[in-house]
């Protein structure tokens, strides 16, 4: 039986999206900018200014160059489009790999935007930066599994919970970063079965990419959703619609018509 979902209607805060788990899945997605913000609002309980924008908006082949001033920037539009769904800032690559300098950017991140929480990648490593983060009142999404700032270390994008042990491992972190105070937790590209362990063994939300149907809710990309990022495509990936060729006929159709002289013609002419 399918549910009928309804538009948000209310500012999605941290205890909606914890009231959540159990009783229904939780949508989020990424936005960049406040023209697709503005798309968003309303639409998702989440929105996350993901350093995938990186890739994805900026044309790198990785998260990791991203730099803290470039994501301010973006999340400050994200908020302006945006005025509904819980607003989460990812921090980019080297700028929480101690407690003082998480928390001196966390706070930046508070005073110059208006994201109400923020999201760090890192298992067991991270839980002394995630206590300190959240014993000072930042909100903190973990960020467990595959963990795109990881890439160069680890050669590639690698997913994680084949063995039994690297599951239990995820489970331990999962708990740790729990207890650490994160309010919810980010799954991202591992065996579905893993990811569905690690949601029944925390009260937390999970929320998954690439981690199957067993989260507590989900995230994409949105260029990767909509079909306009056509660099790869992970597995995990569903196009609700092609985006890339709506662009490409508007722009063909725009361009025979300039051609041809046909536009403007006094319809959009004074
Ligand atoms: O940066 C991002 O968009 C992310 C998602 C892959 C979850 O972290």
């Amino acid at each position: 039986m399918s549910i009928q979902t309804a538009r948000i209607e209310k500012k999605v805060s941290v205890r909606t999206i914890q009231k959540l788990k159990g009783k229904e899945p939780i949508t989020m997605v990424t936005a960049y900018d406040a023209l697709f913000a503005q798309l968003f609002d309303g639409e998702v309980e989440m929105i996350l200014v993901g350093d995938s924008l990186n890739m994805s908006f900026f044309g790198k082949d990785d998260t990791l160059s991203a730099t803290l001033d470039q994501m301010i920037y973006h999340t400050q539009a994200v908020c302006n489009g945006a005025k509904l769904p819980l607003i989460v800032f990812d921090m980019p690559f080297g700028t929480y790999t101690n407690k003082k300098q998480a928390l001196e950017n966390a706070v930046r991140v508070y005073r110059e935007t208006d994201a109400q929480a923020i999201k760090i990648e890192g298992g067991i490593e991270k839980v002394g930066i995630v206590e300190h983060l959240t014993r000072n009142g930042i909100a903190v999404i973990a960020h467990i599994g595959l963990m795109p700032q990881s890439v160069r270390a680890e050669g590639g994008y690698m997913i994680k919970g084949k063995s039994k042990e690297e599951v239990q491992n995820l489970i331990i972190a999962a708990k740790a970063l729990e207890k650490a105070g994160a309010f919810a937790m980010l799954l991202e590209g591992m065996k579905s079965e893993a990811a569905h362990n690690i949601t029944k063994e925390l009260s937390i939300p999970t929320i998954g990419i690439g981690a199957g149907v067993g989260c507590d809710g989900q995230v994409l990309v949105w260029s990767d959703m909509f079909g306009f990022f056509e660099a790869f495509k992970p597995k995990f990936v569903k196009q609700y619609l092609d985006g890339a060729t709506l662009i490409r006929n508007g722009l063909e159709q725009y361009r025979d018509e300039v051609k041809n002289r046909k536009f403007p013609d006094e319809n959009y002419s004074y």
